[in-house]
């Protein structure tokens, strides 16, 4: 059975964009794989300063997972800060990578021409320590948004690296993209983003959701007038949920006229509503359920371990540790 590895950093609430661009797929795909997959905790240090915050964060996207349908039977889903061997190996791989390589990188490349004062050195070196959390766990492939894949491959340089000098040790994994929701907008038309402010959180409460969706920016088409569902954010989240006859029936209403972006965009918070109403149940059920989300975090860690440490080992073999 092939194997897939992903993380998401709790460094918000999971929103439309998470749900589309990953954990959807690696709730779906532990079906047919052998699936591992983590809270990036120590990723979220780089901007987390708050233990509360931090502890909060955490406990919310394990309960959203958990809520989603992800079954901690069959995937393995643990708490990246459980496990010292993520940043074990990070140093290993710190100590073969060149800065230019790493100065390549998208978060460290925009996060300098923002002029952002205060750079870290951890996010700076936060594709290495990415690097490391996938190739602990040598797998197939690594499903994410679009917005990873340059991580992904960076990751695939670290490991041809790493085999070059001290011999065959790690895999060499693919990115797992899905092209229709590589990228899903936010409701300014940009990707959609817990650092940009324009996100659809699924399990925020109605009013919250409700005014979410209401912000969408739409032009200003007046209502009687035929408009484009192609150039409209609330068309192109709603085809992302809805089926392709709801989708059929949306296109026809814009094309028509006589129906203004305020009706789509009630169409569209029903459908939310409607799709996540069996998580949203859940999630609520679950959030009161501590010690069980607690438990199922150290279960995965257990058994997480056991496959970090076999690897890490492997590695340690190979550069003389051992
Ligand atoms: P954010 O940008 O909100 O901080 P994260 O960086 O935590 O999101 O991303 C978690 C996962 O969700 C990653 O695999 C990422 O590629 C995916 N993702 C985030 N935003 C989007 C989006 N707008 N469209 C598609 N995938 C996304
Ligand atoms: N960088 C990823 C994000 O922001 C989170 C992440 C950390 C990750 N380690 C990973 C994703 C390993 C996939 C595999 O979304």
């Amino acid at each position: 059975m092939k194997r897939i590895l992903s993380g998401v950093q709790p460094s918000g609430k999971p929103h439309l964009g998470n749900y589309l661009g990953a954990m959807r797929q690696h709730i779906e795909m532990q079906k047919d794989f052998e699936a591992f997959l983590f809270i990036a905790d120590l990723h979220a240090l780089t901007t987390v300063r708050d233990p509360e915050l931090m502890r909060e964060q955490t406990f919310d996207l394990a309960v959203s997972y958990l809520a989603l349908g992800l079954d901690p039977e069959k995937t393995v889903f643990f708490k990246q800060s459980d496990l010292s061997e993520h940043a074990e190996l990070c140093w290993i791989f710190d100590c073969i990578t060149q800065m230019p390589f790493v100065e390549r990188a998208h978060a460290w490349k925009d996060a300098q021409a923002k002029g952002k004062k205060e750079i870290s050195v951890g996010l700076f070196n936060y594709p290495v320590l990415q690097a490391a959390d996938i190739l602990l766990y040598q797998p197939d492939l690594v499903p994410v948004g679009q917005d990873q894949k340059q991580h992904i491959e960076m990751t695939r340089d670290i490991a041809q690296n790493f085999n070059n000098i001290f011999g065959e040790t790690f895999q060499i994994p693919e990115p797992h993209i899905e092209k229709d929701v590589a990228v899903v907008p936010g409701t300014d038309g940009q990707k959609m983003s817990k650092s940009y402010g324009n996100t659809i959180e699924i399990f925020a409460d109605e009013k919250t959701l409700k005014k979410q969706v209401m912000g969408i920016v739409t032009d200003s088409t007046p209502v009687e007038d035929p408009k484009d569902p192609e150039k409209c954010n609330v068309f192109t989240l709603y085809k992302l949920i809805a089926t392709e006859e709801e989708t059929k029936a949306l296109e026809e209403r814009y094309k028509k006229g006589g129906w203004g972006y305020g009706d789509a965009k009630k169409l569209l918070l029903e459908k939310i509503m409607d799709h996540f109403a069996d998580a949203r149940k859940k999630y609520d059920e679950l959030k009161d359920n501590k010690d069980y989300i607690y438990e199922v975090l150290e279960d995965g860690a257990k058994r997480a371990r056991k496959v970090a440490k076999n690897t890490l080992d492997q590695a340690k073999k190979q550069i003389g540790y051992k």
